[in-house]
């Protein structure tokens, strides 16, 4: 394919090598007349492992080439990747002058070509970005209609610097929010000779995926670093102590306990927090990290309790009470917290978890419900049928079996609070469906 790549800096100028390699004919454009320079000469304008040599091999296969005309190269090429700065704003905004700008150079010069151009943009911005700013900027710029006469398409980098060249090669995956599918099928060709898996997205779902990884990575590093600081106090090593941690791809490094939903709860995960802080302060070890855990917890009890308030209805049905299903361990169950309040504030309450025999509850479990909800026998039902009769709020609380058939057994005029996801497709239900963070 023609290709044009826009900004050569650390993402601009490995993107078009790199691309040059899979066998585009690619020309990097720049507004610093140093980097099309470097390029035209088959140098590297900055300095990463490989870089130089993919550059002189590319360039004088005549596979790159560099320019500062975005009108030539929209003229010639049939495929624009924005690789732009987004610089931070000192409020911790980003910057989107850099890439407005490029939008407007590329939709002036799309004004005066036939072809359809796909405009794909790989510099990092928040979700809406590209939608909300850049494809209007596209369009006033050219005159020309997104998804008939140009598309745009989301395609964030994944790159590490260091070992950058490597990183284009064998991404973790392709992503792709494109606003229509010829803009997406021209987008997989680009990537077509990549190994890695490809995903299709929306441009706003691929636009959050790269501050959600970007964020992640970051909150790993200053975990690690919290841990550390207390292995170091404790005289343990904390090397070995991850590294063995790290050893557990099915629950620790996986995809478990990362699913948006409700607080965690049960007998170990609060407790166990609890006392690593008091370790913490008892150390004098500073973890602000560690520190948030149990009150970002409990900001999410506050959430659902928010939800359920907001219907201004009055009868609340929760179904699922132990803090996940097929346990009947209610001991710090978060959705616990939620009845008591309710409750409290004069709701009147019923709940069904088919697990939940109150009658055989042992040790401290039946401690937990004598001390904390005493009132429990006098509001528990005995089918999701009985609680469905009465609530005007169904509050899903945990995966119980047959909770997921709610959906279709609301009235009209009843409210479904889903905490955990259990409906995927929510459009058939008579009633109102509303998740708590999707
Ligand atoms: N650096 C990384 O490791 C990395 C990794 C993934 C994503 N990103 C994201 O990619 C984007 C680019 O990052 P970078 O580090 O390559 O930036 P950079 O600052 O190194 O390069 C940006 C380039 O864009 C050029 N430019 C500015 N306006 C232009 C215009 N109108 N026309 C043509 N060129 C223009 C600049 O001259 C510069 O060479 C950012 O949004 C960044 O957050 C960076």
């Amino acid at each position: 394919m023609e290709v044009s790549v826009f900004g050569l800096g650390y993402v601009g100028t490995v993107t078009s090598a790199c691309l040059a390699k899979l066998g585009h004919t690619v020309t990097g454009v720049d507004i610093n007349e140093f980097k099309v320079d470097c390029i035209a000469k088959g140098k590297s304008p900055i300095a990463e492992t490989g870089l130089e040599d993919l550059i002189s091999e590319m360039q004088a296969a005549g596979r790159l080439g560099a320019t500062s005309s975005a009108e030539e190269v929209i003229r010639s090429t049939t495929v624009s990747l924005i690789c732009v700065g987004t610089p931070s704003y000192e409020n911790g905004s980003i910057d989107l002058g850099f890439v407005e700008r490029v939008c407007r150079d590329i939709g002036k010069a799309l004004g005066g070509v036939n072809h359809f151009h796909v405009v794909m943009i790989r510099s990092t911005m928040l979700p809406g970005t590209m939608e909300d700013k850049l494809v209007p900027a596209l369009e006033e710029s050219s005159g020309k209609k997104v998804g008939v006469d140009f598309g745009v398409c989301y395609n964030p980098e994944f790159l590490r610097e260091g070992s950058a060249v490597s990183d284009f090669f064998n991404p973790p995956f392709t992503l792709l929010g494109a606003t229509d599918d010829r803009t997406l099928r021209a987008a997989q060709e680009v990537f077509s000779s990549l190994s890695a898996p490809v995903f299709t997205t929306s441009p706003r779902v691929a636009e959050m995926v790269k501050y959600v990884a970007n964020s992640f990575h970051a909150l790993k590093v200053v975990f690690a670093n919290e841990i550390g600081n207390l292995c170091k106090k404790e005289g343990i090593d904390s090397h070995e102590v991850m590294r063995i941690f790290c050893k557990d791809k099915r629950l620790s490094i996986s995809e478990h306990y990362l699913e948006p939903g409700f607080a965690f709860g049960g007998s170990c995960l609060p407790k166990d927090v609890r006392a690593l802080c008091a370790r913490f302060r008892e150390t004098k070890t500073v973890a602000p990290v560690l520190e948030s855990i149990l009150s970002s917890n409990q900001n999410q009890i506050r959430v659902a309790q928010k939800m359920i308030e907001e219907t201004r209805k009055k009868k609340i049905g929760i179904l699922g009470i132990s803090f996940k299903a097929g346990t009947d361990d209610l001991r710090e169950s978060p959705i616990v917290s939620v009845i008591e309040s309710l409750v409290g504030k004069g709701y009147s309450v019923k709940v069904f978890d088919e697990n939940v025999d109150l009658s055989r509850l042992l040790g401290a479990n039946r401690q937990f419900v004598q001390e904390e909800v005493p009132y429990l026998p006098s509001i528990m039902c005995f089918s999701m049928d009985e609680l469905l009769d009465f609530a005007e709020v169904v509050v899903i609380a945990n995966k119980g079996t047959g909770f997921k058939d709610v959906g279709g057994k609301l009235r009209k005029d009843q409210v479904a609070i889903d905490l955990v996801r259990i409906m995927e497709d929510a459009s058939d239900t008579a009633g109102t469906y509303k998740g708590i963070c999707w």
